[in-house]
């Protein structure tokens, strides 16, 4: 799998939650959204840990309908304890076998396919949800839900960095509406199977995870910058180039994911990020042009018809509770992280955007 992943990348996030995955061993995990960026990273740490850290493997069923997988979800590459099922989530999944985790990551993530799918990205945040949720009541299983930083929508300058108690400023309609909304009604379907079911429910707010593994056609502003680096283009900056976000490398984040599947508060939701640096794309694109080897140049356009207007202006997670409850801290620098992404981006991306 070198074209996916940094074999250290794997190493890292295995030394650093090896403790809290002792109580994977002998269980079983649903995981859907399989193929994704996320889901790939998911089944490479369950397979390292069976090889060398669990007493007992893990057992994992993977679901992904593989709309917007790309080639690199296509491929289904073998691995013991691990069973791939394309099936659509909107769907129920009949399974009658013990689970002990469902982890619900399928979502339309990039906003140039939620704008595309409109339909489909609210379906599986929400029917998907649903029928997850159903699974995991059923076996009375643990359930974590992948939500979104984009729940808190635009937020008044005084809620940055945003905590988990921030409402949020979310417009219902719009070009944006249909991954906000959905992932906020998801939450609420968690919230309601708690609450009145019993269900151990957690909600995980990603904030921008980058590294390598990211398609070259996924249209994540990362990603897209790498690859016009790679084709020697100049980086198209949509907006006015002032709108700010935060980056959390895949390291940092898996360990937080993987403390909020095993040890989060049921009930609660969580933010996952690094809140630092909050940096302009404007910055950014600077940032890169220092450290890339190659002559950067960078344009500010107006948003293109494939992509979303509406953007939120800025992005930046307060992560005191995750840090206190589960002791979730990023340790990967953004230049350090950058360098990592753009040295893989520069062997694996053809130059394609
Ligand atoms: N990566 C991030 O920075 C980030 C940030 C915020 C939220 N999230 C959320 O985390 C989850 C994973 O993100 P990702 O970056 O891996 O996204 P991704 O797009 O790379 O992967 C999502 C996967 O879900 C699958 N999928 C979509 N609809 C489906 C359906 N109806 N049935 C079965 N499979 C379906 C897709 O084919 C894809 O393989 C998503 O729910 C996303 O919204 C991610």
């Amino acid at each position: 799998m070198k074209n996916f992943f940094l074999s250290n990348d794997i190493d890292e996030v295995v030394e650093r939650i090896s403790t809290i995955s002792k109580d994977l061993s002998g269980k079983n995990v649903l995981l859907t959204g399989g193929r994704g960026f996320l889901g790939r990273y998911f089944v490479e740490v369950f397979d390292r840990l069976n090889k060398g850290v669990l007493d007992k493997p893990v057992t994992l069923i993977v679901l992904d309908n593989l709309i917007t997988a790309g080639k690199e979800g296509a491929q289904m590459p073998k691995y013991d304890h691990v069973e791939f099922i394309k099936h659509n989530v909107i769907h129920p999944f009949a399974y009658e076998g013990p689970l002990d985790y469902v982890i619900h990551a399928a979502g339309i993530a990039s906003p140039y396919y939620y704008r595309a799918y409109p339909i489909e990205t609210m379906e599986v945040a929400i029917n998907g949800t649903r029928n997850m949720l159903d699974l995991a009541e059923k076996s009375s299983a643990r359930f974590s839900f992948f939500s979104s930083s984009e729940i808190y929508g635009d937020p008044d300058t005084k809620h940055v960095p945003m905590q988990e108690s921030y409402r949020g400023n979310v417009s219902c309609q719009g070009p944006r509406a249909c991954y906000d909304e959905s992932k906020r009604a998801g939450e609420t379907l968690c919230y309601i199977y708690h609450t009145q079911n019993g269900t151990a429910t957690n909600t995980i707010r990603p904030f921008n995870v980058y590294g390598p593994g990211m398609q070259e056609t996924d249209y994540r502003v990362l990603p897209n910058f790498a690859s016009r680096i790679k084709s020697g283009s100049p980086l198209h900056i949509y907006g006015d180039g002032t709108q700010t976000r935060t980056f959390c490398y895949i390291t940092d984040a898996l360990v937080g994911f993987f403390k909020v599947f095993l040890k989060g508060v049921p009930g609660e939701a969580y933010n996952i990020g690094n809140p630092k640096p909050e940096i302009s794309m404007i910055d950014l694109a600077k940032t890169l042009k220092i450290i890339s080897s190659s002559k950067i140049k960078y344009d500010i356009i107006e948003y293109p018809d494939s992509y979303p207007a509406d953007e939120p202006m800025r992005r930046s997670p307060d992560i005191r509770k995750a840090h206190l409850q589960l002791g979730f801290e990023p340790i990967v620098g953004f230049e350090e992280g950058l360098c990592r992404f753009l040295l893989w981006a520069d062997e694996v991306y053809v130059g394609e955007q």
